[in-house]
């Protein structure tokens, strides 16, 4: 089966074609960062224009990259949430539409499911029963995933998701948006222990996460260190690094945690921060004290991409699920609420 992915649910106009036999036949991302970088963040209403103005010549391209004419797609699969309202009424509206003009069936697919099992894409998959990392912009959880469509969430965050402290402790030390990517380059260059803040609620039985604390732990520092309302790249880069090691410290905390209380000896991370190389590395050491195996996407399939839809779509395809003619997209879907396809 050949499906044709979309992902429009926040600043990325992703598009692939997946063929259940071939893999990944093409795939293509046109990234709106520079345009929201103005702002210092996405701003909802220029993420749809430019989705719109976007995805046909992505998904021309794609087709053309894979050799293929439109009558050789079998299914048609686009992120209906969680997301920006207007981003994924793009997104959805087109995929929705081509699947009705070649007659194939659609599947809405939820964006964290496509994240979650982004690392299937890869040579080496990982196999159920597996704890997974979710750690992005929007979400930060721990789910004992079971198969596909079979969630429990274990843990989450109580406020700030990882990606969004990284963002926003970037932004308090004026780095351009959006600042986790950079933040954690900066680190690289940082001496560790200069700065330490805290492990937030490493304490306490659970696997629970908390960052805003951190945040304003960071905050007082950066405001300790500013003068005339400049923090200097060597103060930049040591509060980088204290930030990052807390940040990661606290998710190895977790995920070991989650690995002894499932009893599973796979550990999957996926979402924009499973780019991160300190977080990645850290978490391998983890595995291998623990006796367990690591996996995580390609980097440039950690973060949003059409890839990770199309994948996800084709499983539920294959599994004869179905969505039906109407468009409804959901800003908010708890991942709980998905099914197990019933043929899976
Ligand atoms: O999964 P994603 O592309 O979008 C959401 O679904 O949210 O994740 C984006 C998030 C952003 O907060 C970004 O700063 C963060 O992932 N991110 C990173 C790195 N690369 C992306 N955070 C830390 N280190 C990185 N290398
Ligand atoms: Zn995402």
């Amino acid at each position: 089966m050949r499906v044709l992915g979309i992902e429009t649910s926040c600043d990325e106009t992703g598009v692939a074609i997946y063929d259940s036999e071939a893999g990944l036949l093409a795939h293509g991302l046109f990234s709106q960062i520079d345009m929201h970088a103005e702002y210092g963040g996405v701003v909802p209403e220029l993420a749809s224009r430019d989705h719109i103005r976007k995805l046909p010549a992505l998904i021309r391209t794609c087709f053309k990259e894979a050799g293929l004419a439109w009558g050789d797609i079998d299914g048609v699969a686009y992120t209906s949430g969680p997301g920006l309202i207007g981003a994924l009424m793009v997104g959805a509206t087109v995929g929705r539409s081509m699947a009705m003009a070649w007659d194939v069936p659609a599947i809405a697919v939820h964006h964290m499911e496509g994240h979650l099992l982004a690392p299937m894409l890869e040579d080496n998959p990982p196999a159920f029963p597996f704890v997974a990392l979710l750690v992005s912009g929007g979400h930060t959880q721990l789910i004992d995933v079971s198969g596909i469509g079979d969630y429990e969430l274990l843990g989450e965050t109580l406020d700030d998701a990882a990606g969004e402290a990284f963002d926003k402790t970037a932004k308090m030390m004026g780095l351009p948006y959006p600042g986790g990517p950079l933040l954690s380059k900066i680190a690289a260059q940082g001496v560790a222990g200069r700065f330490v803040f805290p492990r937030p609620m490493v304490d306490r039985p659970g696997l629970e996460m908390s960052f805003s604390g951190l945040k304003t732990a960071v905050r007082k520092v950066i405001a300790s260190v500013t003068v005339d309302e400049v923090v200097s790249p060597v103060d930049q880069a040591d509060i980088a690094r204290g930030f990052q090691d807390a940040i990661v410290d606290t998710l190895v905390i977790k995920c070991r945690r989650a690995l002894r209380q499932t009893g599973h000896k796979t550990l999957v991370i996926a979402g924009g921060v499973s780019a991160n190389l300190h977080l990645r590395e850290s978490l391998d050491g983890l595995a291998k004290k623990e006796r367990a195996v690591l996996f995580y996407p390609r980097t440039e399939f950690c973060t949003d991409n059409g890839a990770m839809i199309a994948y996800a779509g084709c499983q539920r395809l294959l599994a004869g699920e179905r969505s039906d003619l109407s468009i409804q997209p959901r800003p908010r879907w708890p991942l709980s609420e998905l099914s197990i396809p019933e043929s899976a």
